[in-house]
């Protein structure tokens, strides 16, 4: 018999593309079932020796419990066997194994069950006797179809993920807005209670209630509200993030004097845990325009988390340094870690470890809004039991928005203003 030429180009170009796919994806597992013993141990010798990695099954139930306990890439099954017939061994696969492709040997002539094969879910099918190139590129491109739904299952499951991410970020910014907007409207009645507590303080104080019946639990009573309302005064200042009502302020970062001056706010409580903050700067040979007061706000919000986290003898490693087109500072401890469960959580609004009364669970989400708004991006690496490290990464000009950019002295007021500013002014700015 004469084989037509094209057939031949046609097979190599599919030998080549077969190869390649060998070459990306090495060890496909094909189980060969059939009940010939010779016509299967002879195609299983000779696909071993291309490469693939062979298993054969004698027939439908022996072929069902290989697959069962080793599921395999490709099977390439006989349609007459005794017991359980290559269609139904079929279906069953499909019902099974998602990820597996079928390809059918077919007796001669019998075109009509390949195609009912095919109709049930086979790849495609072959009539014996078989060509092994043939066989061998058919495999190939089954392959193929599996790596591609693998890919697109991958996908799949990639945007699901990305949309849940999507859908808790819009919860929590939505969450976020809501919190400042009731932190605003609290701020005022709460400025009144503190205010009448303090005036009722007063009167008990004057000559004329020293005789008061119960005069002291009024007193303890005063003293309870006053020291409720600094407690809900903080989670309303940390959630309004202490934005400076006039806006952000942009000049030039002086790292050296901005870690510095945060350290001196969060020392105290340093010393006293005996854990010790180590500066370290090496200020970014170019400019960073950013806000220093928002800034400084992140980094004793850090700071004071470490201490937290960190027990006597601990260190915290407080950094400023030059990076890719920006500005990296860093805020390290030898502290307790964080667990990976809680990784992901806290920077959500009142997400807390600290047992109650003691942490709002607003520092880090207050932080995270800063941050963002400043253009640049806070993360968190840690492990359990040997510290945690938080990167903050700062763009060399504050972004106010696409395209925008503000520069130096825009708003009127330079790094020198700002470190002569009045001590007050500061500490209108502290947290904790
Ligand atoms: N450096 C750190 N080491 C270990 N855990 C940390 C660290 N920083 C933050 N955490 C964890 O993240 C949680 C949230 O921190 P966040 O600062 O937002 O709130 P908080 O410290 O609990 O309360 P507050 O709002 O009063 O600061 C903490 O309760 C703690 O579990
Ligand atoms: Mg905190």
């Amino acid at each position: 018999m004469v084989e037509d030429p094209g057939a031949g180009i046609d097979r190599r170009v599919e030998w080549v593309k077969f190869k390649s796919i060998m070459d990306r994806e090495k060890n496909i597992h094909v189980l060969l079932v059939d009940d010939e013993d010779h016509f299967r141990s002879t195609l299983a010798k000779r696909l071993a020796k291309r490469g693939f990695i062979t298993q054969e099954a004698v027939n439908g139930e022996d072929c069902l419990a290989k697959l069962e306990r080793d599921p395999r890439d490709i099977v390439i099954l006989d349609i007459r066997m005794p017991g359980i017939d290559g269609l139904e061994v079929l279906r069953r696969i499909k019902a099974s194994c998602l990820s597996t492709e079928v390809i059918l040997l077919t007796g001669h002539g019998n075109i009509q069950e390949g195609v009912e094969g095919i109709k049930a879910g086979a790849y495609d099918y072959l009539t014996k006797p078989i060509e092994i190139d043939h066989l061998v590129s058919k495999i190939g491109q089954a392959h193929e179809k599996i790596l591609r739904e693998d890919e697109k299952r991958r996908e799949a499951e990639f945007k699901a993920r990305m949309e849940e991410r999507m859908a808790a970020c819009e919860r929590l910014a939505s969450l976020g807005t809501m919190a400042t907007g009731v932190a605003h409207e609290i701020n005022n009645p709460l400025a009144i209670i503190k205010e009448s507590a303090g005036w009722i303080a007063q009167l008990l104080k004057k000559k004329e209630l020293a005789d008061m019946p119960r005069r002291q639990d009024f007193e303890r009573a005063v003293k309870k509200i006053e020291k409720s309302v600094d407690r809900a005064s903080r989670i309303t200042h940390q959630l309004l993030g202490f934005v400076r009502r006039q806006g952000p302020v942009t000049s030039e970062i002086n790292f050296k004097t901005l870690l510095e001056e945060a350290v001196g706010l969060a020392n105290r409580e340093a010393t006293k845990k005996a854990v010790e903050i180590q500066v370290d700067v090496d200020p970014p040979p170019q400019a960073i325009y950013s806000d220093p007061y928002q800034l400084r706000q992140v980094i004793v919000n850090l700071l004071t988390n470490a201490i937290h986290a960190t027990d006597a003898g601990g260190k915290i490693i407080i950094s400023a340094r030059e990076g890719f087109e920006e500005a990296v500072i860093g805020v390290s401890d030898t502290g307790s870690g964080i667990a990976r469960e809680h990784l992901e959580r806290i920077f959500e609004p009142f997400f807390t470890t600290k047992p109650p009364g003691e942490g709002t669970g607003l520092s880090l989400f207050v932080s995270r809004g800063i941050i963002e708004r400043l253009g640049g991006t806070i993360e968190v690496e840690s492990r359990l039991g040997e510290g945690s490290c938080f990167t903050i990464r700062l763009p060399r000009c504050l972004r106010i928005g696409q395209g925008e950019e503000r520069l130096p002295e825009v708003n009127g007021i330079s790094f020198r203003d700002y470190n002569n500013r009045e001590r007050g002014d500061a500490h209108d700015q502290d947290t904790d």
